[in-house]
């Protein structure tokens, strides 16, 4: 199959990349590069044993999608591309909304006008908000508390409607719970772009002495050790779970929504212990106070892709860290050999 993939040079979206180019499909990545480095590009290449193509560009730019759609004949999209910052949305809502919603809705507009009938977007579980029940199954009411949440919920109402106005359409949104760790490689894996809004990047950095000490948002959760419940998911996993749903849409069409997590929840305190047993490594941490926005605890239903995607995660808490781990002495070990 001829995938278009946007975003592909993201974390999430470059471990979808080479997970596609296995399952032998031709990958098609577009990206903006506004939050990825263009050199990851070669890392796909170099993992996959061909490259990728690659255009730089904008996924509203609909003139531009549609070139890429009828030269590639891409016959499926998966859409990635977009911002993901819970904290800065709330600054810039509007900032979200033009990249997010607007960027979808211009690769909509090229995929109807090239006919292209697959779509597979990566939504968040952040659209349930604070659950009222455990585990969080895909119809949990949405009471989304931010613009980033809301624009992903935009986006899956935008889906919707598609859907039911074109029937021939196939839609999936897969809810990702939170994705963590690397590829084996150590080649590609999560490179944020300054300070770290996330946990495993930040523990990684303070593991690798970059940082003196990880800010553990939140002692008095109403969980077992206080602080905050996640379903850690490995990016791995979560790749695959991109091809199941592609492997669904040759089989149907509509509108389906599908969570990607693991069903099992960690706390802060038991990821910052794992790492150190994975890794070797201490992470000296400070408990502070709750980050604001944030939910105590919140894990997956994981029933509905079992059944419909017939996927599910694999690797281990242990796997997620080690990985995590391995690209980050990658990173230093090219840091030191371009001497950045
Ligand atoms: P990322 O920032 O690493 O990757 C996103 C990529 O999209 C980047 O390479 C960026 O340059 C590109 N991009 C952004 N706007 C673009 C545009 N208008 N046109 C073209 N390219 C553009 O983020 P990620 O962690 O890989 O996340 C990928 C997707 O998954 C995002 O949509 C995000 O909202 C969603 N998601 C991520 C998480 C998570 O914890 N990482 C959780 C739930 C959902
Ligand atoms: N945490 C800390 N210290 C940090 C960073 C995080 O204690 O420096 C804690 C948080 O308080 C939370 C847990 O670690 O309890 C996980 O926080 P993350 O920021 O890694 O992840 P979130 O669950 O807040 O959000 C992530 C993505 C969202 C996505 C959501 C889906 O950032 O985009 O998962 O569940 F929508």
């Amino acid at each position: 199959m001829n995938v278009l993939l946007t975003g592909g040079c993201g974390y999430i979206g470059s471990h979808v990349a080479v997970v596609l180019m296995s399952a032998g499909h031709e990958v098609v990545i577009v990206d903006n590069l506004t939050n990825s480095r263009r050199d990851v590009v070669d890392k796909i290449a170099e993992i996959g044993g061909r490259p990728p193509s690659f255009y730089q560009g904008d996924v509203g730019d609909v003139e531009f999608i549609r070139d890429v759609i009828r030269r590639h004949r891409i016959d499926s999209v998966i859409h990635l591309a977009g911002f993901k910052s819970v904290g800065e949305s709330v600054q810039l809502p509007l900032k979200y909304y033009q990249n997010n919603v607007c960027g979808a809705l211009g690769l909509l507009q090229a995929m109807e006008a090239e006919s292209v009938s697959n779509l597979v977007f990566s939504s968040s579980a952040t659209i349930y908000g604070n659950p009222q029940y455990l585990p969080v199954d895909e119809a949990h009411p949405q009471h989304v508390i931010n613009a980033y949440g809301r624009s992903k919920l935009h986006i899956e109402e935008m889906l919707r409607d598609v859907c039911i106005s074109r029937p021939s359409l196939g839609a999936i949104c897969l809810r990702y719970f939170n994705p963590v760790g690397a590829h084996h490689s150590g080649l590609i894996g999560d490179h944020p772009r300054g300070i770290p809004n996330n946990l495993m990047p930040y523990v990684v950095q303070v593991a690798s002495g970059e940082r003196e000490f990880l800010n553990v948002f939140g002692g008095d959760y109403p969980t077992p050790d206080g602080t905050g419940v996640r379903d850690y998911i490995h990016v791995m996993d979560l790749a695959e779970g991109h091809v199941a749903a592609l492997n669904h849409l040759s089989l149907s069409t509509g509108w389906h929504a599908f969570n990607l997590g693991t069903g099992k929840g960690y706390s802060v305190l038991e990821m910052i212990r794992a790492f150190e047993g994975g890794s070797g490594r201490a992470v000296p941490y400070k408990i502070t106070a709750r980050r604001e926005g944030d939910v105590a605890c919140a894990y997956a239903d994981i029933q509905a892709a079992t059944l419909g995607l017939n996927w599910k995660a694999k690797r281990t808490l242990e796997d997620m860290c080690s990985s995590a781990w391995f690209f980050q002495n990658h990173l230093s070990t090219r840091r030191q050999g371009s001497g950045r």
